[in-house]
């Protein structure tokens, strides 16, 4: 998809990797943060901007909850919601591994699946391969009868959801998290005071490489790393491999949770903390992750629509992400039957109908000199190519839409996404900056947000 890169950039690459204390290009990278920090991020992930994140797992059986992936940790930590649920609605003595042969996922088909993310205008995919509970989406050698090929489904979910993806070239995703709440190696590691590595060197470790291995990720989405430190983890022993040999070395992007204080700090892009929002434009790359489900990642099936995120205000977090130069990422949680929720479904294919006529302003775009401005409506600012966006919500509620930053000249031309071919009339508020268009007539839209495209302004 992306653009080959011309031998000139990557000599320049090189060489400003060299100078800011990298390898440069013949060099490898070693396993120290001063090293792979230094790595320059694949392209493709900028340019992308937005990705779907997909949280599936034995605790979608349940489907129940505040935040329901973590149903397990609650109901052993006594929260009243779960013990009461499991009181009410099941037999003394079950436990949560009897879950896992009620996740059938008899409806799963990952075409349907595929087609509803291609048809958001997501670029990527992040797909749990392991939540903290770990149980494994794909048949792990080393998950034994805790995988979704000896228990439950019975198929390779990680192998099937990958190649319907890639059929629709979108990038895949791997989330994998390092830590399990309650494996017994892992205890006794923490036991230890993580002076013994069994877990990391039996199980998180040689699962890590076996996802690059089987599925050759472009991404992998870490987390669960906050008990122990990176060195614990041997974070920085398997990105080196990740960045040197692994077969993904030249597109893999990872992110930053590989180690106690490491996020925000280390890794390729940062998620900071779940939902990050940064009040103004950060000097790293970095992705925002929300959920659709403003309460979970994992499906509730006690979900109500009050809680799901409108339309609009997706739309209005993903540009403003955008415009900070981030990345979005939207979460879903299918059902445990491997079906994705019809308002979930709704919200995806709407973001998709919104970026089909203003896409151009996301994609591949960079934060401008401005990214926000309060002017008439409320304002964000991306551009690309000597071109600058201004995206609005809600429709001005009087003539003329003011903008005040941009600065006209004899070229500038202004159209609305909606009409590409119909140029705007406008005029210069002040010698020096500002404009004010006049707005053509508009419908309601359903997103409730526009896109103006101002060209030959500075
Ligand atoms: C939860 O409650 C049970 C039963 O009262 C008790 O045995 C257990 O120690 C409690 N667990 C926690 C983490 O508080
Ligand atoms: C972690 O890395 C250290 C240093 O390279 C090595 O001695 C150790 O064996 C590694 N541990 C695991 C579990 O791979
Ligand atoms: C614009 O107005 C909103 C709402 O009052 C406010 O939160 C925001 O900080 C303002 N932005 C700027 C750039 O002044
Ligand atoms: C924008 O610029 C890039 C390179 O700088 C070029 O590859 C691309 O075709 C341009 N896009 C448009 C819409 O002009």
């Amino acid at each position: 998809m992306s653009l080959p890169i011309r031998p000139t950039c990557i000599l320049l690459i090189c060489v400003i990797t060299l100078l800011t204390g990298g390898p440069g290009c013949s060099a490898r990278y070693e396993d120290n943060w001063k090293s792979l920090d230094a790595r320059p991020l694949p392209e493709w992930y900028d340019e992308a901007k937005i990705g779907i994140f997909v949280h599936w797992g034995v605790f979608s059986v349940p489907g129940f909850g505040r935040f329901s992936e973590w149903f397990w940790c609650w109901w052993r930590q006594n929260r009243t919601e779960e013990v009461e649920f499991m009181k009410k609605n099941y037999p003394p003595g079950f436990k949560y591994a009897d879950f896992a042969p009620q996740f059938h996922a008899e409806f799963f088909n990952p075409d349907n699946w595929a087609d509803i993310f291609k048809a958001s205008g997501a670029r990527y995919v992040v797909f749990t391969s392991k939540h903290h509970e770990g149980f494994t989406n794909w048949p792990s050698p080393v998950s034994w009868n805790w995988n979704s090929m000896d228990v439950g489904p019975h198929r390779d979910l990680v192998g099937e959801l990958s190649a319907a993806i890639r059929k629709r070239s979108l990038r895949l995703g791997i989330y994998h998290s390092l830590f399990e709440w309650f494996h017994p190696l892992f205890l006794s590691d923490e036991a230890s005071g993580f002076k013994t590595q069994e877990f990391v060197a039996r199980k998180a470790l040689p699962e890590l490489v076996d996802l690059v291995k089987s599925y050759k990720p472009d991404l992998i989405w870490s987390d669960g790393d906050w008990k122990a430190p990176d060195t614990y983890w041997n974070s920085t022993q398997f990105l080196a491999w990740l960045y040197n040999d692994s077969p993904v070395k030249d597109v893999v992007v990872t992110n930053d949770r590989w180690g106690k204080g490491c996020y925000c700090k280390h890794g390729g892009y940062y998620n900071c903390a779940d939902r990050y929002t940064p009040g103004k434009l950060p000097t790293h790359k970095w992705e925002k992750c929300q959920a659709v489900d403003s309460l979970s990642w994992g499906y509730r099936r006690n979900m109500k629509l009050s809680q799901v995120m409108t339309l609009p205000s997706i739309i209005k977090d993903m540009v403003y992400v955008v415009a900070l130069g981030g990345n979005y990422l939207l979460n879903i949680g299918p059902m445990s039957d491997g079906m994705i929720a019809p308002v979930f479904e709704e919200r995806l294919r709407g973001l998709g109908a919104w970026l089909k006529i203003n896409g151009e302003a996301i994609y591949a775009s960079k934060p401008w000199r401005v990214q926000t401005e309060n002017s008439t409506v409320t304002v964000w600012y991306t551009a690309k190519n000597n071109t600058v966006y201004a995206i609005f919500f809600g429709w001005p509620p009087k003539q003329p839409l003011q903008l005040t930053t941009p600065r006209t000249s004899g070229t500038t031309q202004v159209t609305l996404m909606d009409y590409p071919n119909v140029p705007l009339k406008w005029a210069p508020t002040t010698p020096t900056s500002g404009l004010m268009i006049l707005m053509p007539p508009m419908p309601e839209s359903p997103a409730n947000a526009w896109c103006l495209k101002l060209e030959g302004v500075v």
